[in-house]
């Protein structure tokens, strides 16, 4: 099976490249930062915030997390509810962050990471599929962009969901969560050290996109 990585920060246009990537490439496009936002949001529901002053195992004891495939368009569950329209919030952000920086938390995902990959075709994108779900990947990108690039993105998805975003909170907001990801202290947001750092910024979508294809493509040959 063919496995492309493509790590980076929050708002580098990953998930909207990886999707056109993987409708080209005719490969499975795994969205992993779902999975942390849906666990996110299992603690959010038990009422907790995002210092999470409990016992974190007990609660994935009782945690059910699945990831299905419609016509190619992921679908996370929670406890057997599609919560795909729930996870996309700025509160379920900062959650899926603190949950993510959370040793059982990435423990218990990563399993269900590296199954995906063994049976499809996958292009994963995440913080640290090249450096620890999948070092072994065929391929490793890491997709960057400005904070500031990120944030006018960022607004726009979050009104895209109805939700009224002020850009400076969103850029702080971003600032915070990439220190929370590179600085915690299991697999923290770095590159791999055998992957493309590729920068989306003043890129249009199609140009990041059909410039990745280009060197995946170069890449598969080799
Ligand atoms: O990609 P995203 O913004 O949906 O990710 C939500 C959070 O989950 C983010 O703050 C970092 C964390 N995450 C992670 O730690 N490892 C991954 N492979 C994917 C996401």
């Amino acid at each position: 099976m063919v496995s492309i990585a493509l790590d980076g920060p929050a708002g580098a246009g990953k998930s909207t490249i990886a999707k056109g990537l993987a409708k080209k490439l005719g490969f499975i496009y795994v969205d992993t930062g779902a999975l942390y936002r849906a666990v996110g949001l299992k603690f959010l529901k038990l009422g907790y915030n995002t210092e999470l002053n409990c016992e974190i195992e007990p609660v994935l004891k009782d945690t059910k997390v699945d990831i299905r495939f419609t016509n190619g368009e992921q679908h996370v569950f929670l406890d057997g509810v599609d919560v795909n329209d729930k996870i996309r919030t700025s509160e379920v952000s900062m959650m899926a962050s603190a949950v993510s920086a959370k040793p059982a938390v990435r423990e218990y995902l990563l399993n269900m990471q590296r199954l995906l990959a063994e049976k499809n075709n996958v292009l994963m994108d995440g913080r640290d599929i090249g450096t620890v779900v999948l070092p072994g990947a065929t391929l490793k990108f890491f997709v960057t962009a400005s904070a500031e690039e990120r944030a006018r993105r960022r607004v726009l998805d979050l009104k895209a969901v109805g939700e009224d975003a002020d850009y400076e909170k969103v850029l702080e907001d971003i600032k915070t969560r990439d220190y929370n990801d590179s600085h915690r202290e299991i697999a923290p947001l770095k590159p791999a050290s055998d992957a493309v750092i590729y920068d989306t910024t003043g890129n249009t979508l199609e140009q990041s996109v059909d410039e990745l294809f280009e060197k995946i493509n170069q890449g598969l040959k080799q």
